[in-house]
């Protein structure tokens, strides 16, 4: 490996150490413990340790080999310069050392040192130490996302201590790597009004939908198989599935057959494969769509959306965003469904359309502080095309079935006046297809007294280019200005 003059600097000063001979060995307390492995390396690197000095040792890993060894952290000179490590070294780090391999916490040493008289040394990616990270980078995260898509929860019968009819699911995964802690908050997000496990041979997580427990390495005999949630999964996927998309060999990619075992609908495949007709829903047929009793505040709407799964929307690896601002806002304001962006942070109107909505908003004089802002489905749809999520139009019904909990929304809020962009929002609101050019510009009176207004969708905007762009932000700002001033009057109405 070749070294840079400032790592042969480095090299040169950390000679003292090497002729003193002291050998570290660091024994990890937990495979996948980053913050451990982060404090231990700061101190190695302020005490100018090389990493042909250190012996990073797995839990339960033989330690006793390097006896000679010195177990206590160095302590660094209290003129210790800081240790550099740019974010995406760290990024790469946090998720690679939760690899199986056993070299890794090496690896992230050596890169660590190197970086101190090379900070470049990431945008370099022929360099073996960063193409090792990356790949085990990626492989981290493939396990991830196969767990997110695999994991099958079955209904058990209540254990002991727990009352009849609180249902208890348990799931039986096989990771590839130490990914099942780092993955907890996925799956209580996503179920967290049920009652879970997910039993591993590395360890199990127990959710009672308030708190997250740990517990030991489980087998796979501790999980049951077969329940009448089966059956429905079966049905389900069975909907869903679509021949002429079908292709084998990615199907096999990936949904190895190392999962199928654990995946009920993984029973059909053949079937499926063999030329089986697109079904109907059978869930919307056994009229699962029908909701319960409205939620009553916002944050149980929240916590709702978080684990519904009326849609097959709910089913990809996404997580619902619930709308923000004041419970009783004088506007709501709702989109499509959150993007890219607002999927991963949470929120809605944060990526480009956000931000153009915003530009807009500021124009009319509307804050959006002050505005209650949603959208129409709560789910983030998408098709993968390599590491991209490219958006889809949720479909009709879709929307209709989302329609629940915007208008569980509006309810508790109770706006005065509703601004919805765009085709997919306006249906959200009002249950039929309408044309945006037709409507806009004017008030249609909703159900409760309250008025909608429609306009374009940024991202509509976002598409456009030269004029026909300048003439719908000139349309948009129109229907916003309209908009303000409506709400002033409502303001003042008794
Ligand atoms: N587009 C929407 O409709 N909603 C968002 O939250 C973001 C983009």
């Amino acid at each position: 490996m070749a070294f840079s003059s400032g790592e042969r600097m480095k090299e040169a000063r950390s000679l003292q150490n090497v002729r003193l001979g002291t050998y570290y060995v660091v024994q990890m307390p937990e495979p996948d413990d980053f913050e451990f492995w982060r404090e231990r390396a700061r101190a190695l690197v302020q005490c100018d340790v090389p990493p042909d000095r250190i012996a990073w040792v797995e839990p339960g890993g033989n330690g006793d080999l390097f006896s000679h060894g010195e177990r206590r952290a160095p302590v660094p000179p209290a003129d210790a310069r800081p240790v550099r490590a740019n974010r995406r070294f760290v990024n790469l780090a946090r998720n690679a050392i939760l690899h199986s391999e056993p070299e890794r916490f090496a690896l992230l040493y050596r890169l660590l040192w190197r970086l101190q008289g090379t900070p470049r040394i990431m945008e370099d990616k022929a360099d073996p130490d960063v193409r090792r990270l990356e790949e085990l980078d990626k492989a981290v995260r493939r396990d991830s996302h196969k767990m997110h898509a695999f994991v099958r929860f079955r209904l058990v019968e209540p254990q002991e201590g727990e009352e009849p009819g609180e249902e208890h699911y348990v799931a039986w995964f096989e990771p590839d790597h130490h990914i099942l802690r780092a993955n907890a908050g996925f799956f209580m997000r996503r179920f967290a009004n049920m009652r879970w496990s997910i039993l591993t041979p590395q360890g199990s997580l127990h959710w009672d939908t308030e708190t997250m427990r740990e517990g030991p390495p489980a087998q796979r005999g501790d999980a049951p198989g077969g329940d009448p949630m089966e059956e429905l999964w079966r049905s389900y996927y069975a909907s869903i599935f679509n021949p002429a998309r079908l292709k084998i060999g990615a199907m096999l990619k990936e949904m190895p057959r190392k999962y199928w075992k654990n995946m009920p609908e993984a029973a059909l495949i053949p079937e499926l494969v063999a030329g089986a007709q697109r079904r109907e829903s059978a869930m919307v047929e056994a009229g699962s769509l029908e909701f319960e009793e409205r939620p009553e505040t916002l944050p149980a709407i929240d916590k709702a959306i978080h684990a519904c799964r009326k849609c097959p929307i709910g089913l990809l690896d996404n997580t619902a965003v619930m709308g923000e601002g004041p419970d009783n806002a004088a506007l709501m304001i709702v989109g499509e469904q959150p993007g890219d962006q607002e999927d991963l942070s949470g929120r809605p109107f944060v990526g480009p359309a956000g931000q153009l909505l915003d530009v807009h908003l500021e124009r009319a004089g509307i804050d959006r502080r002050a505005a209650y802002v949603t959208n129409a489905v709560k789910h983030f749809k998408y098709v993968q095309r390599g590491k991209r999520r490219l958006h889809q139009s949720p479909g009709a019904k879709e929307i209709d079935t989302c329609r629940w909990w915007v208008e569980s929304e509006r309810a508790i809020v109770q706006p005065k006046l509703v601004l919805a962009m765009g085709a997919s929002a306006a249906r959200g609101m009002l249950g039929k297809t309408v044309s945006i050019s037709r409507v806009r510009g004017a008030p249609i009176a909703l159900d409760d007294g309250s008025e909608l207004w429609v306009t374009a969708h940024p991202s509509y905007l976002l598409r456009l280019e030269g004029p026909a762009r300048e003439e719908q932000a000139r349309l948009f700002d129109a229907d916003l200005a309209a908009v303000k001033e409506r709400l002033a009057e409502l303001a003042e109405a008794p």
